[in-house]
């Protein structure tokens, strides 16, 4: 699978199939998680698994518990609430394997870098076909000193990123993304009139009007917002009061025209 498509594709995946993940497996994205960078390349990561569905609708069962037993403590608002009352929700969603990425150190990146290997391992499963989900829920319990010692895992680790892993029933839809906001700083691409120069980045576009003309994007438009969506390649432009939407891309996602609306 295209880096690109593992990137588009990847879901939370909330139910799994029966199939049992072999170790083999798991070590291999937990390889690829390590390629993650790391601030000074300290590699500040541990990985603790477990792969005994049993043990893990075990432990979902006892985490809920305790967050629901210590919510103000949680700092969990009403919404995650309202996901975690029900009595039949398990916040690992009976998967047949859990990654827990764990901070070694206290140093002040450890987390972040902790992040990108947790992202490096579920983008490495989806290529692989492997669904997952970060299960935030779990952290408050698995951080706890008395899980942590029946876990066997060392007191000063931190548990940053639980992912439950399984192959997915199905792929769920995609939830779409919030248009995205870039602030483009100078970076010499900027025309002298401080707006941006599409054609500078080699983006072309071409405004079609209501009577069906053409204008082709000139480099100097007063242009108020651009926004490139990554999911659907798209631009909104808004060009003095008018509202201008991509019609079409072309084969590297650059949009070709865009439409009045
Ligand atoms: C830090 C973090 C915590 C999350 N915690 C949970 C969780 O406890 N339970 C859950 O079902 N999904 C959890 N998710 C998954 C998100 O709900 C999911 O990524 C989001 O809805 C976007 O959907 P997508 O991943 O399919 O694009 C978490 C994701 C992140 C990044």
């Amino acid at each position: 699978m295209e880096l690109m498509d593992a990137i588009r594709e990847r879901r939370a995946v909330r139910e799994f199939a029966d199939t049992a993940l072999d170790r083999s497996i798991l070590e291999n994205l937990i390889v690829a998680a390590t390629q993650a960078p790391s601030a000074m390349n300290l590699q500040p990561w541990a990985f603790a698994v477990l792969t005994n569905r049993r043990g893990i609708d075990d432990y979902a069962e006892r985490a809920k518990k305790w967050l629901l037993d210590h919510w103000t403590q949680t700092g969990l608002g009403a919404p995650a609430r309202k996901i975690l009352d029900p009595a039949d929700f398990t916040i690992f969603y009976h998967a047949p394997a859990l990654v827990v990425v764990l901070a070694t150190s206290s140093g002040r990146q450890a987390d972040e870098d902790c992040c990108l290997a947790a992202q490096n391992l579920m983008l490495a499963a989806r290529d692989q076909g492997i669904g997952t989900c970060w299960i935030g829920f779990a952290r408050p319990w698995l951080d706890l000193p008395a899980t942590k010692r029946e876990l066997g895992l060392p007191q000063q680790y931190r548990v940053v990123a639980p992912v439950v892993l399984g192959y997915p029933t199905k792929w769920p839809e995609p939830h779409g993304r919030k248009p995205v906001e870039i602030h483009w700083l100078q970076d010499g691409a900027e025309s002298k009139s401080g707006r941006p120069d599409l054609t500078a980045r080699g983006v072309e576009v071409v405004l079609k009007d209501f009577d069906g003309s053409r204008t082709i994007y000139p480099t100097e438009l007063p242009l108020q917002r651009f926004i490139h969506t990554a999911e659907i390649q798209d631009l909104e432009a808004v060009v003095g009061k008018t509202y201008f939407k991509t019609e079409e891309t072309d084969d590297r996602g650059r949009v070709i025209y865009a439409e009045q609306r």
